[in-house]
């Protein structure tokens, strides 16, 4: 059978699990979509480098052009990062009429209306269930398991590094400098961790999980956000001693057409079950008026987790195409809800 072709754009961590997982799953996957899924062309930094995986020298290229520009290619997987050149490759892929798949929150949570307005047009797919929360399947979630109800708000620890830091602040008493170091180590801080620990990286999230949430066009510019770098042990400890855990929350509410979407280390209540949440874990509460509370939980980054939600997509896309159907997003315009001011 004529195995779908798959363009990969980044072969650095998640870009490598999704290689494991495809070639590792290979039987299951193709089984699912009714044929082999190949990964015929990979836009890398240094083609030279060698890795931990077993990928064919001559897929390999330097120039995401020619990838996005190979006519064989069927769909193309964005695990690269970045906005302003992505963005541009992703319109030209959706263009060419290539579905994509990408793991990118910076993207999605500025340029996402333009990126979709233009998957409409060409009638492509464009999923981005790893953009928020790694491994936990909240988008497909807020689009098709709450499409019945209307959500009134939605908390998230979604930021791994800040959660990692703030866990070991609060459970070891180590000092804020010294775990943030620790954080970079183990990889899931951001190349420049201002974005993680002053709240924009979660505030992207935020953003995404509000649109799809509230069903309206969240702007990155309505999240209030402040982040942990004021944090300090002593605020964890007071903190303890009266009950409470500091969690850098992102809550979004809706009520009334109106919402109100913030990032801010926030006093929960150590019973809350979004106070144990530790580590570099993350997790989603979710209230909606008719199901009542809900909470999805689990690796928030990570190459096997993250990847898992990339390959999760790249199957649904795949068999949309084969289906002839374009699927997970909204088939009449975002109502706009109003951002609720501060005067009210
Ligand atoms: N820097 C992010 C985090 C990585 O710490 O959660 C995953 O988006």
């Amino acid at each position: 059978m004529k195995p779908v072709k798959v363009g990969l754009l980044g072969l650095g961590t998640v870009g490598t699990g999704v290689v494991r997982i495809l070639q590792g799953f290979q039987e299951d996957l193709s089984s699912q979509v009714g044929s082999p899924i190949e990964i015929s062309r990979v836009a890398v930094k240094n083609s030279e480098k060698t890795r931990s995986i077993d990928i064919a020298r001559e897929v390999l290229t330097t120039d995401p052009w020619e990838v996005i520009r190979d006519p064989e290619v069927d769909v193309i997987v964005e695990v690269m990062g970045g906005v302003g050149i992505t963005k541009d490759y992703i319109l030209e892929a959706l263009e060419r009429g290539k579905h994509i798949v990408t793991a990118n929150k910076d993207l999605m949570a500025l340029h996402g209306t333009e990126i979709l307005a233009k998957a409409q047009e060409k009638q492509c797919d464009v999923f981005y269930e790893a953009s928020v929360a790694g491994g936990i399947p909240i988008i497909r979630t807020l689009i098709e398991g709450f499409s019945s109800d209307r959500i009134v708000k939605i908390m998230g620890i979604v930021n791994g590094t800040t959660n990692y830091i703030l866990t070991k602040m609060s459970q070891e008493g180590a000092s804020y400098d010294d775990v943030l170091q620790e954080a970079q180590a183990l990889g899931y801080a951001e190349a420049d961790p201002t974005s993680d620990v002053e709240g924009l990286d979660a505030a992207r999230k935020m953003a995404i999980l509000g649109t799809l949430g509230f069903r309206t066009n969240v702007e990155l510019t309505d999240v209030s956000v402040s982040g942990i770098s004021g944090v300090t042990r002593q605020d964890i400890q007071f903190a303890k001693r009266l009950g409470y855990e500091i969690k850098l929350l992102g809550i979004a509410e809706c009520h009334n057409e109106e919402f109100s979407i913030s990032v801010q280390p926030t006093l929960i209540r150590a019973s809350h079950p979004l106070a144990s949440v530790s580590g570099v874990f993350n997790a989603v509460y979710v209230f909606g008026e008719a199901v009542g509370e809900t909470m999805f939980y689990g690796a928030g980054a990570g190459e096997m987790p993250t990847a898992t939600s990339v390959v999760a997509d790249l199957v649904a896309v795949i068999k949309n195409l084969k289906l002839g159907v374009n699927g997970l997003k909204q088939i009449v315009p975002y109502k706009q809800k109003k951002l609720k001011s501060d005067e009210q």
